[in-house]
């Protein structure tokens, strides 16, 4: 499958080419026409824009996510937002990794909790900090532990069942983002706490879906409790037009899709994994001097220093047909630009060999 610009996609989020499947469009549309909806939702979902669909769709996704409840927001920006700045309480404390998502950020400035920072994936660092926090911590206090299970830049995981051994211990809540495990990670794509059985262990996940589902939109998963109160406080779900019920629709035949495929052979999912070890496998057996972040994930990282450098390498990939994108400072940080690939699961392995050629020519 090819990218607007006529390339080679080894850029976009479209994990599973959910994005681009005339099966899924049909269904969807086909929900819509069931349901004689035409085009907009009206208002917010505590006024005119609440939808039967917009209900039903939570409830595939609570059993889908093995979860009590899920609330829908239009995007993952929202949701984040929308959590954050809500459950955050003032006297409460966050510890967020260093490389967290914007949104995130955004959302923990607007409460008024304080945060911390810890190093990127490091354990030993976030108990120190714990440790030290927890000693003048009033009864009143709730700590806040927040992560991704697939960093967005770097496509690395933390160890999430060490993460929630040490928010067992110091008391704290652990909110997972797992906006680019979704439809990579689980049996059936449900992400990386259900592939570890960790999904009662935390106090929220969030799921976005303009990722590997190929949509819009996310769902914050949690307690009914959780859920209430996020009807009633998170504002970028009370003030703001309800989703969409053409995206509602699409989330539901993609989660559908990923059921019905499972592990079938021709299931996008294992066809993504075959891609993802192979690409790993070449790294490993081809020994280019590639600086490759670790990942099993889709989303794989060659640092390569130097906004301009890091500029041209993706030009010249470009012009060889390959649509690779330069990620670069200030976006990460000075000295670690890198050029982001995402691997597909109609990546085919000759695609995946030249590309590696490519980066061996001009970055390696
Ligand atoms: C980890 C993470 N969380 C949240 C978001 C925001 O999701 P959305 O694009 O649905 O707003 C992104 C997207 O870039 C992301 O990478």
């Amino acid at each position: 499958m090819k990218t607007q610009n006529d390339l080679i996609d080894f850029s976009s989020n479209d994990y599973l080419g959910f994005a681009q499947s005339n099966e899924l469009h049909k269904n969807a549309i086909q929900i819509l026409n069931e349901k004689q909806h035409k085009n907009g939702t009206t208002g917010s979902r505590l006024l005119s824009g609440n939808n039967s669909l917009h209900e039903e769709v939570e409830q595939q996704l609570a059993t889908f996510f093995n979860a009590e409840s899920g609330l829908l927001f239009n995007s993952g920006y929202d949701a984040n937002v929308g959590l954050f700045s809500s459950v955050l309480q003032r006297g409460d404390l966050i510890f967020y990794d260093e490389l967290i998502h914007a949104s995130i950020r955004d959302g923990i400035q607007m409460s008024n909790a304080k945060a911390s920072k810890f190093g990127h994936n490091d354990l030993i660092d976030l108990e120190k900090k714990l440790s030290v926090r927890a000693e003048s911590r009033t009864q009143e206090n709730e700590i806040y532990i927040v992560t991704e299970s697939v960093f967005s830049m770097d496509g690395d995981s933390p160890d999430l069942k060490g993460i929630s051994e040490l928010c067992e211990k110091y008391n704290a809540h652990l909110i997972v983002d797992e906006a680019h495990a979704t439809g990579v990670f689980g049996k059936n794509g449900e992400g990386l706490l259900q592939q570890y059985d960790l999904e009662h262990n935390v106090f929220a996940r969030i799921h976005t879906f303009g990722k590997a589902i190929g949509c819009h939109g996310a769902v914050v998963l949690g307690s009914n409790e959780l859920k209430n109160y996020l009807i009633n406080f998170a504002r970028s779900f009370i003030y703001t037009t309800a989703i969409p019920l053409h995206t509602v629709a699409s989330i539901k035949v993609a989660i559908e899709e990923l059921v019905i495929l499972g592990n079938a052979e021709e299931s996008p999912l294992l066809k993504l994994r075959t891609n993802i070890n192979y690409f790993n496998q070449q790294l490993k057996d081809t020994n280019h001097k590639l600086n490759f972040v670790d990942s099993t994930s889709a989303i794989h990282c060659c640092v390569i220093s130097g906004n301009a450098k890091v500029k041209t390498i993706a030009s010249q990939v470009q012009d060889k047909g390959y649509d690779v994108k330069p990620i670069l400072s200030p976006t990460v940080p000075l000295g670690e630009e890198r050029l982001r690939i995402c691997l597909h699961s109609y990546n085919s392995i000759q695609e995946i060999d030249e590309i590696l050629n490519l980066l061996g020519t001009f970055a390696g």
